[in-house]
């Protein structure tokens, strides 16, 4: 059975240079099949209230979200490390509120982690959540919950001036006892030379192939959104969207044309017991194949 990634395991990765896969995943389902995949972690991110939710940004998502989702994910995905996104303004408020709501992350939602945006603003925080116990990701440059602030969706880290600054962002991070760091969108070789300041891993996304792992969104992978909006960092591995719209409608147009359902589809009478095994377990059948359509009706078994 596969083991779950450990943090120490994640800093040998990286001194291995073996690379970090990561991908969001909001659900049982989802979490699940990542899982099957092979992934190395699953992020419960906040893009949540992007790509399930439908909000426009991050910033609705509440902590109650993010606990429900993490749990259904972590049902899915038992054998994977998870990291739960804390969503806006769930920490930054005071450390004790910081600390309470990543417990709920762990204790409610079952994460092995949290992940928080920020830099040198947020160190005090992370370095009481680490003292507590609770392994912390830090995420910089592109920080969704700040995109009023940072004026858009932008690349981060052009000008010297903020380069320096997501390069002490990353080293406070370190410092603090973060034991990776999320770069969003931030230009290739800063990314690179971040990753090689530290000695913790980096996961990239929109951060070139300097990094230590990367993190796409599930739904971006999959192409599972309507309309689809292409990103140029993102590499789309199939169009599930497509896929789902075209089924969806060949069903819609079978129930109305009456080709769905067809004969192997419905059930005759003398497959009663046949029913009764799916509803009730074997009594039931053995007590329908004496008795049939009396037994089920009682039995609540004819609702089929
Ligand atoms: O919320 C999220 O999905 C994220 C990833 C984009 C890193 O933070």
């Amino acid at each position: 059975m596969k083991q779950a990634l450990t943090i120490t395991k994640m800093k040998k990765m990286k001194q291995q240079g073996e690379a970090i896969s990561m991908l969001t995943a909001y659900d049982y389902p989802s979490a699940k099949l990542a899982e099957e995949a092979g992934i190395d972690i699953i992020l419960v991110g906040d893009s949540l209230g992007n790509v399930v939710l439908g909000y426009d940004t991050t910033i609705p998502v509440t902590l109650d979200d993010m606990v429900y989702h993490t749990r259904a994910t972590v049902r899915g995905a038992a054998n994977t490390f998870v990291v739960a996104d804390l969503s806006f303004m769930t920490y930054r408020l005071s450390v004790e509120t910081t600390l309470r709501n990543a417990a709920r992350l762990m204790q409610e939602g079952r994460a092995h982690a949290v992940k928080m945006e920020g830099g040198t603003d947020i160190a005090d925080e992370v370095a009481a959540l680490v003292r507590a116990g609770i392994p912390v990701m830090g995420h910089i440059g592109l920080t969704p919950q700040s995109v009023h602030q940072l004026g858009g969706y932008k690349v981060q880290g052009k000008l010297p001036k903020e380069a320096q600054q997501l390069i002490d962002d990353a080293k406070a991070l370190e410092a603090a006892g973060a034991f990776a760091i999320v770069l969003e969108l931030v230009t290739e070789p800063l990314a690179a030379a971040i990753t090689r300041e530290l000695s913790i891993p980096t996961i990239g996304i929109g951060a070139g192939r300097g990094c230590d792992g990367q993190v796409l969104v599930y739904h971006d992978l999959l192409k599972y959104a309507s309309p689809y909006r292409e990103k140029k960092f993102v590499k789309t591995y199939a169009d599930i969207g497509t896929t789902i719209r075209e089924a969806i409608s060949s069903y819609v147009t079978e129930v109305k044309s009456r080709a769905f359902p067809a004969e192997q589809h419905a059930f005759g009478v003398q497959e009663q017991s046949e029913i009764a095994s799916l509803y009730g377990g074997q009594e039931q059948a053995a007590a329908a194949s004496e008795s049939p359509a009396k037994e089920l009706l009682h039995q609540g078994g004819a609702r089929t």
